[in-house]
């Protein structure tokens, strides 16, 4: 069933532009590497820094997007239509590593871009979704996939980048140049259901 709609070449399909990648500028961000590594050379042949693909589907990343919190039992056609939401609509950029010798998705982090009136119609970004597979931890893929989402926010025009996390997770956002700025930091939510 749906199998003769998602031919090759509409799963290899992106979300967003792959070429911008290419641009982000590695020493721009406070992280260390060590080893040093990029989204272009992420250190091993086997892995890949890309946008999401209608492939991904096929290749665990709603498994991996469960490592973080629930996510239903999203169908084949659920997916691919919100995909096709996400890039008509654009400000999207989901992004993913993946470990191609068993065409995995291991890491994946989203910006998603705000349009504004203030400052003179500008944009801002905002970083989701950020999980890296548990048996790959502390590899610094973290890393890698965060300051890939946060130097493409600046690579779009962003004026600024915002994120929500744990506590626990503070030092960790820190080492990659995100502040916690005085009387400016409280995420405050108003929840209307219980996440399914
Ligand atoms: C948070 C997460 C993405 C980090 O991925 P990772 O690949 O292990 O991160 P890295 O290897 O790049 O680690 C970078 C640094 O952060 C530290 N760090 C990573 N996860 C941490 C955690 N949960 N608590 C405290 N420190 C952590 C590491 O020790 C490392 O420090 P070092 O550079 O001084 O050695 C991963 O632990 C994860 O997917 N967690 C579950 C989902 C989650 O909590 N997402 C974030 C929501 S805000």
């Amino acid at each position: 069933m749906g199998m003769e709609k998602y031919n090759e070449d509409d799963n290899s399909e992106y979300l967003y532009g792959p070429e911008i990648l290419q641009k982000l500028d590695f020493n721009k961000s406070p992280a260390k590497f060590n080893p040093p590594i990029s989204a272009t050379k992420p250190g091993e042949d086997w892995m890949v820094v890309r946008p999401l693909q209608r492939a991904d589907y096929n290749k665990g990343f709603l498994q991996l997007l469960s490592q973080l919190t629930s996510t239903g039992n999203i169908s084949r056609k659920q997916f691919d239509e919100r995909f096709t939401q996400m890039k008509s609509s654009g400000g999207y950029y989901v992004t993913v590593i993946e470990d191609k010798r068993i065409s995995k998705i291991i890491g994946a982090a989203t910006l998603t871009i705000e349009q504004k009136f203030i400052h003179n119609c500008s944009v801002r970004g905002r970083l989701e979704d950020v999980v890296v597979n548990d048996t790959y931890r502390g590899k610094q893929l973290g890393k890698l996939i965060v300051v890939t989402v946060s130097l493409l926010a600046e690579e779009l025009g962003c004026y600024k980048m915002s994120l929500d996390c744990k506590d626990k997770l503070i030092k960790f956002y820190e080492s990659l140049g995100y502040k916690l700025e005085p009387g400016n930091s409280n995420a405050m939510n108003m929840r209307f259901e219980e996440p399914s």
